[in-house]
């Protein structure tokens, strides 16, 4: 897809499709104004006989509007203009690339981007209107022997800006946009890999292919003989039941200064949870392939941040292993030893999300973080806390949970902050080791989030669990949602100081 802005009159454009909005009720935006005029009052007279109610999402294809150089002109419902928010806006831009994609117009001016959105400017609507593009473009269709493409897909589009002084800002908007889009792609590419390709080795490859593709990453694949070596023993544990070797890959983003401490990204790789000898119940367990999804937001948040070659450091470290039930898998009883030297009993081989991260963030001390980030699809109960629509954040320093609450209410990627107070530790409690790796009924999320902490103590952490948020259940929508990697890319933004609005 090519985008780019323009700041034009609706009547000068000559292009396959403009599109333009109409609110709740039959009232024309102020760019179907000006069209309406232009064309003696055609608009008008469609929405005087009913053919459009501007209901949010509702859409009117026009063809041949008299005094307008453009083929098609496609009217777009926008619901009540008071009460056009962010979800709205973004809702609004699907439908409409839909529609596009459908009525075969391959190029379009859209002024969709004039609207006034609550308290958000132009970089923001351009930039989110970018994203929802390529998110409802995207498919996953490399290992189907029949790809259904449409005849006349949408190449190019052009979002209009009101004033000649916004184009630069319109322009930023879209490289941004166009940045976070490559990472959401790369981590909805990994995440639907089915786990017979996708497994340690195959993570490990992608991050890799980072390593080739720019100058400023380098990639070490930690195996099994080295986990050995270092004493990983709770990662190595969870995936001793899987012919699968499993591997950690540690991507190092060099943006910034050599002796800058770098803010460390890591993602739980579980190419499949079977749950282990403590198997999970049959329906639904294909899912669990996505329970790499941290490890795949990790990976595509790494891309974005080399695309958009922002001045920091950066390192990501992809969490890979396979959960399986075998003569030689581990056990509910055994008692680990972590590269921390903390001791766990294990009580379920399902919990083996916290098993393999807590060595993971062990292993990261060496890097003197500046602040490390975990993602994880861990937890069931996140989703009975959370549902679908918000990421739990939980971490013990409030200012690194402020900075991501903020980044994710700019991307429009939400996240929602759990407590992570001490009264829950004693949920892990164990009379035969330090603790066991089973909170219980209450409060799961939490209780994972607290065995995590205990190996977090020698740097600012947050965690994030992306169980109800990293992909789609279900009939044919199913599929990763390429969440949280804008949250974490707004999260470098900021942090590397790049400029975004004005
Ligand atoms: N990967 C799962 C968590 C999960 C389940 C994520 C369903 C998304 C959807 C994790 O490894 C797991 O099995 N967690 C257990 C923990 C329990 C045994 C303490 C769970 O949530 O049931
Ligand atoms: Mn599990
Ligand atoms: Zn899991």
């Amino acid at each position: 897809m090519e985008f780019s802005v323009k700041s034009g009159s609706p009547e000068k454009q000559r292009s396959a499709c403009i599109v333009v909005g109409v609110f709740e009720p039959r009232r024309l935006s102020a760019i179907a104004e000006q069209l309406d005029e232009i064309s003696e009052g055609y608009i008008s007279n469609l929405l005087r006989r009913g053919d459009l109610e501007g209901k949010s999402g509702q859409m009117l294809l026009l063809h041949h509007v008299p005094n307008i150089l453009s083929e098609r002109v496609l009217l777009v419902g926008c619901g009540k203009e008071r009460e056009l928010d962010e979800r709205q806006y973004r809702q609004i831009i699907s439908k409409t690339i839909n529609t596009l994609n459908e009525t075969g117009s391959m190029e379009a001016v859209c002024f969709l981007s004039e609207l006034h959105v609550k308290g958000r400017d132009t970089y923001w609507k351009v930039r989110q209107a970018v994203e929802a593009t390529q998110d409802c473009l995207y498919s996953f269709n490399s290992l189907k022997t029949r790809k259904e493409e449409p005849r006349r897909p949408l190449r190019k589009i052009v979002f209009n800006v009101p004033t000649r002084r916004e184009l630069p800002i319109g322009e930023r908007a879209i490289a941004h946009g166009l940045g976070v889009s490559e990472g959401i792609s790369t981590c909805k590419n990994v995440a639907n890999m089915p786990p017979n390709i996708c497994n340690p080795a195959y993570l490990a490859e992608q991050a890799k292919i980072l390593e080739n593709e720019y100058e400023k990453i380098s990639t070490h694949i930690v195996d099994e003989k080295e986990m050995g070596e270092l004493g990983m023993g709770s990662y190595l544990a969870v995936g001793r039941g899987s012919v699968n070797e499993s591997m950690m890959s540690v991507i190092n983003y060099q943006g910034g200064e050599t002796d800058q401490a770098p803010i460390v990204l890591v993602g739980k790789g579980l190419t499949f949870d079977s749950g282990g000898i403590s198997i999970k119940p049959g329906e639904g367990m294909d899912e669990m392939k996505y329970d790499m999804g941290g490890a795949a937001a990790v990976l595509g948040a790494m891309h974005s941040l080399a695309e958009l070659d922002l001045p920091i450091n950066v390192i990501g470290v992809l969490a890979g292993c396979e959960n399986m039930p075998d003569a030689n898998a581990y056990r509910p009883g055994d008692i680990l030893t972590t590269m921390s030297g903390q001791t766990v009993e294990v009580l379920n081989t399902d919990a083996e999300g916290r098993l393999v991260l807590c060595d993971a963030l062990t292993y990261v001390e060496r890097f003197e973080p500046e602040a490390v980030i975990d993602v994880a699809t861990l937890t069931g109960a996140c989703i009975v806390a959370l549902g679908k629509h918000a990421t739990g954040l939980m971490s013990s320093h409030n200012p690194l949970a402020h900075e991501l609450l903020n980044a994710s209410e700019q991307s429009g990627d939400r996240a929602w902050r759990l407590p992570l107070w001490d009264d829950y530790h004693e949920q892990l409690e164990s009379p035969f080791a330090d603790f066991t790796n089973l909170g219980g009924r209450a409060a799961g999320t939490i209780t994972a989030a607290c065995f995590l902490s205990k190996f977090t103590k020698k740097y600012n952490w947050a965690h994030l669990d992306i169980a109800g948020t990293a992909w789609r259940s279900g009939g044919k929508d199913k599929g990763s949602t390429g969440r949280p990697v804008n949250m974490l890319t707004q999260f470098l933004l900021n942090r590397s100081g790049a400029e975004q609005g004005e």
